[in-house]
């Protein structure tokens, strides 16, 4: 059991953010971002105010104790996700740079014809690459069918594979529905068939064990602002191998070996390659501050606390008349739901006035409306730092929802 009262300690935003209307904060989109906590925002600040130096490009001592931090954050990175050699670990912007970064790679090495499986409950990031590598190189985006909740099953992803596909992506974890997808047997399956394995991680990382070479994953990409790090920072991993092979998006300083005026000129080796210009040198040790946090935690012990706290929400929401659930069977902290007749964003500014924060719309996953039935939803998206009290709170102003016009007119 974790001791959340002393948890939220550790977070300034528990302490500064003032009540509205006579109500504590109850944040419950961590799905979207999450606080972060003094180590965090500390380790941040000592860049600034400690030890400024660019890092990779100076011969001072100031700049090497910088690249000895900013690589001892890619080992943390590594073992955080059992990649086996620090340099599959590269640092992008976030995980929608290190999705784009994959399939422009890909544009060089598939062929037309060749098919691309992902699903209709993918986020933005990890579709639109594709249906943009299918205008340009000819490949084919195909679906894999969601099951009667709205999940993917290992099934389905059998079924859908042909001799054409080459490639299979998904979120480890998806930002709506919540399930937990079957990543091991899928990466089996991959590996067999010889297939690359692309798995967006953005909402697994800080809740469950990601483990990419027990997954057999091709590469996998996620944001530090998710797991309580930095925004503005992320992580590509990818195989050794493959990333080899893959083009950068991006050139410039520190990943070049030399270039001359009859146009020739050499690439440093990866990860370096894919890190052009100045990196995020204070939020990629912001990412290590964050990494070594949700370890002294025990990423485990927070997946059981948001199961607890989403079990009791599901089982209380049941008992209100006019709540609509859509993935009461998924096994994250995120719950999705519509109180009925009323639109999710009036919902939203509803629960705003007992200063209650959750993310209603489509949630950046735009076709799973064709599942789901529904166009927008509620979401609550619960973290290790969450109460019962905050779950009583939501649900407190769910049953007095009859009030709701009144609030939000
Ligand atoms: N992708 C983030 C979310 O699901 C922003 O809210």
């Amino acid at each position: 059991m974790i001791d959340v009262k002393k948890i939220r300690e550790d977070f300034p935003m528990y302490k500064n953010f003032h009540p509205k209307n006579g109500y504590p904060l109850t944040y419950l989109d961590n799905a979207a971002t999450t606080f972060k906590p003094w180590e965090v925002i500390k380790a941040e600040e000592a860049y600034y105010t400690s030890f400024t130096a660019n890092s990779h490009r100076g011969d001072y001592e100031l700049a090497h104790d910088v690249d000895v931090m900013f690589e001892n954050a890619r080992e943390t990175t590594r073992k955080f996700i059992n990649a086996k050699l620090p340099s599959e670990i590269c640092f992008t912007s976030g995980a929608s740079m290190s999705l784009n970064l994959i399939a422009y790679g890909l544009a060089h090495i598939l062929k037309p014809g060749d098919e691309i499986l992902i699903n209709k409950a993918e986020h933005a990031s990890n579709v639109l690459p594709y249906m943009v590598l299918e205008k340009e190189i000819g490949i084919k985006v195909k679906y894999v069918p969601l099951d009667e909740n709205h999940e993917i099953t290992v099934d389905n992803v059998l079924e859908s594979i042909t001799d054409k596909t080459k490639v299979i992506a998904m979120a480890y974890v998806s930002n709506v529905v919540g399930d937990i997808r079957p990543i091991e047997e899928i990466g089996r399956i991959c590996e067999d068939k010889n297939i690359y394995f692309i798995v967006d991680a953005s909402q697994a990382v800080s809740h469950i064990e990601v483990n990419v070479e027990k997954c057999k994953m091709s590469f996998m990409a996620f944001s530090a602002h998710k797991m309580m790090g930095p925004t503005g920072v992320g992580v590509l991993y990818g195989k050794y191998n493959l990333l080899e092979k893959m083009e950068p998006l991006q050139y410039g300083g520190g990943m070049n070996q030399y270039f001359e005026e009859d146009g020739t000129y050499e690439l440093k080796s990866i990860p370096t390659w894919f890190e052009a210009g100045t990196p995020p040198i204070a939020e990629v040790i912001g990412l290590k501050e964050a990494i070594l946090y949700i370890n002294k935690i025990g990423v485990n012990k927070i997946h059981e606390h948001e199961l607890k706290l989403k079990k009791y929400l599901i089982d209380e929401m049941q008992k209100i008349d006019n709540i609509i659930l859509y993935n009461k069977t998924s096994d994250s902290g995120i719950v999705i739901f519509n109180i009925e007749g009323v639109f999710s964003q009036d919902t939203s500014v509803y629960l705003n006035y007992y200063n209650i924060s959750i993310r209603a719309g489509n949630h950046c996953a735009k076709m799973l409306k064709d599942d789901l039935n529904i166009k927008n939803t509620c979401r609550v998206s619960m973290y290790i730092y969450n109460t019962v009290e905050d779950v009583d709170r939501l649900l407190e102003a769910l049953r007095n929802s009859k009030d709701i016009f009144k609030i939000v007119i």
